[in-house]
């Protein structure tokens, strides 16, 4: 079984005009593009054309943070999942905790989006996980498998693989505090089993990603797991350097 790890950077909401150039100038410079990873950068969608500009000779995807889950019109401050793609786009980060908590985004609003960013023909980066609260009443996978189901009904079983997984565990999230290869490891497994349960060929190819604290530090060994293709990084993928080091460790 050979899928090819993926590493995103999730920009989240930060950069200016000139230190989008410098991260970008970094990761351009570095040798991205001799290892076996897709790599994506995801900027504030302000960010996206200036990024789209710089990258457009190199190997390096852009994606988004969000999307609406409507397609046009009066959606005051909205952006499409068309509009990603019209400018070049290939990913849409979905269902981050970020989005979950702090902006209440449902799983049915969750899964309208997924809906329309596979619709608009991008990949959905679509994100699961577990709050401490959750994991310490040892209600990880119900959670997870609740998260999970709400999007492939709505999407069917068909569509599902179409999709990068990221597994987030809330409680790792730009905490310093990363799961241990196990306890990711678990939960990976966990979720192919549940892909298995609903197509085989998505639980072969369905690049299933881990995000939560990543670091160059601990990459390696989050990624030697089997079920771990990749990872989806937050403050990490700020410094061009270590991000480098972090992709190198996935491809
Ligand atoms: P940190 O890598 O900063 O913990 O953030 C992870 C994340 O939320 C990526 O989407």
């Amino acid at each position: 079984m050979s899928r090819r790890p993926i590493v995103a950077g999730n920009w989240k909401m930060h950069g200016t005009v000139s230190s989008v150039e410098q991260l970008v100038n970094g990761l351009l410079e570095s040798e991205l593009s001799a290892l076996n990873c897709d790599v994506a950068v995801c900027p504030p969608a302000l960010y996206v054309a200036q990024v789209q500009q710089l990258v457009a000779d190199s190997m390096i995807n852009v994606g988004t943070q969000n999307c609406s889950p409507f397609e046009q019109g009066a959606y005051t401050g909205e952006i499409s999942a068309k509009m990603s793609a019209d400018i070049g786009c290939k990913y849409v980060i979905l269902g981050h905790s970020e989005r979950r908590t702090l902006f209440a985004e449902s799983d049915e609003v969750i899964a309208e989006k997924v809906a329309a960013v596979l619709e608009a023909g991008l990949v959905p980066v679509f994100c699961v996980g577990e709050t401490l609260e959750q994991r310490e009443g040892n209600e990880t996978l119900d959670v997870i498998t609740q998260q999970l189901n709400v999007v492939a009904d709505k999407i069917g079983n068909d569509k599902l693989v179409e999709l990068v997984i990221a597994y987030e565990p809330v409680w790792a999230i730009g905490t310093g505090k990363t799961a241990s290869p196990e306890q990711a490891q678990e939960v990976h497994a966990a979720i192919r089993r549940w892909l298995a349960s609903r197509s085989e060929s998505a639980a072969a190819e369905v690049r299933i990603v881990y995000g939560g604290s990543v670091k160059a530090a601990n990459a390696t060994e989050l990624f030697a797991q089997a079920d771990i293709d990749g990872g989806l990084i937050g403050g990490a993928a700020l410094d061009a350097n270590e991000f480098y080091q972090i992709c190198k460790a996935a491809g």
